[in-house]
């Protein structure tokens, strides 16, 4: 018993640093771009998730142009004026290409269930948007992965980096690595946000931010609310341009 329990912890440490040496470390940065005028339409990927729906609605408020590509538009059940939805697959790199004509920048809160086998979802998915980004001139890329990769590797805490990542989410994780290695490689402007545990709270603002946020023992959390607005807010500042700030309460 004591065997196994040794030979999983090994396997769970292991992991912590194969994702740390995966995703991005801020060594890699490239350099920084000179600050920009502030985009108006902005396009939204993952928009009927718990955190892009956050993310379509803070929008609308802030006054951008909003458009969404969902796989149901059904799901989103959200009314705009300034809201325009398309269907399309982020899979379908023509129809993440058409989704981004016009555009000024983008937000992605992809994500999914499929945890219990290799995907490359997220990477792929990615790989289409950074596609088309370049492809139309679209700069600004702000994409959600989250804590416990590259440099933020084990700042989830104990539970999830002992447990949770290494049985339920390694897959999942390796992915979401590659996808951080794909945009620091790309000529946007990006900014990722690795948030901790989401919750459906609502928004209190102010929460920690930055390089050196989470924790090693305690599960960390923050409101997809709050890593909505934490999001928009990166499209006109250059505090966290091509760098990955962790973000919770
Ligand atoms: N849950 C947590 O505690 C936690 C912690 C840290 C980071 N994160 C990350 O935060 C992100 C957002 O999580 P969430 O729970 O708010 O969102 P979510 O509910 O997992 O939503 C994911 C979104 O991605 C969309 N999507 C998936 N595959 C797609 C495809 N092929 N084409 C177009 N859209 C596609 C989904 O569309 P459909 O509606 O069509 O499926 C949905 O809108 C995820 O990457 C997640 O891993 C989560």
């Amino acid at each position: 018993m004591l065997l196994v329990l040794l030979v999983f912890v090994s396997y769970a440490i292991l992991l912590s640093a194969v994702l740390a040496r995966a995703g991005h470390r801020s060594g890699a940065a490239s350099s920084r771009g000179a600050p920009r005028s502030h985009p108006s339409r902005i396009l939204i990927v993952g928009a009927t998730g718990g955190t892009g729906r956050q993310l379509v609605m803070q929008a609308l408020e802030r006054g951008y142009l909003v458009t969404v590509l969902v796989r149901d538009p059904s799901r989103l059940q959200v009314e705009h004026a300034h809201l325009t939805i398309l269907r399309g697959d982020v899979l379908d790199g023509s129809s993440v290409e058409a989704a981004m004509r016009g555009q000024e920048a983008v937000l992605s809160a992809l994500g999914h269930k499929q945890f219990l086998h290799p995907t490359r979802i997220l990477s792929e998915g990615t790989r289409n948007i950074l596609r088309a980004m370049e492809k139309h001139g679209v700069s600004r890329f702000v994409c959600l992965t989250s804590l416990g990769i590259g440099d933020s590797a084990g700042r989830m805490g104990l539970y999830y980096t002992l447990f949770v990542i290494p049985v339920v989410l390694p897959f999942y994780f390796w992915d979401k690595s590659r996808q951080e290695r794909m945009i620091e490689k790309s000529h946007t402007e990006w900014v990722v946000v690795r948030p901790g545990v989401l919750t459906n709270a609502d928004k209190r603002g102010r929460p920690r931010h930055g390089d050196r946020v989470g924790s090693f023992f305690m599960t960390v959390r923050i409101s997809r609310a709050d890593v909505a607005d934490f999001m928009l807010d990166q499209l006109v500042s250059d505090t966290y341009l091509r760098t990955a700030p962790g973000v919770c309460w």
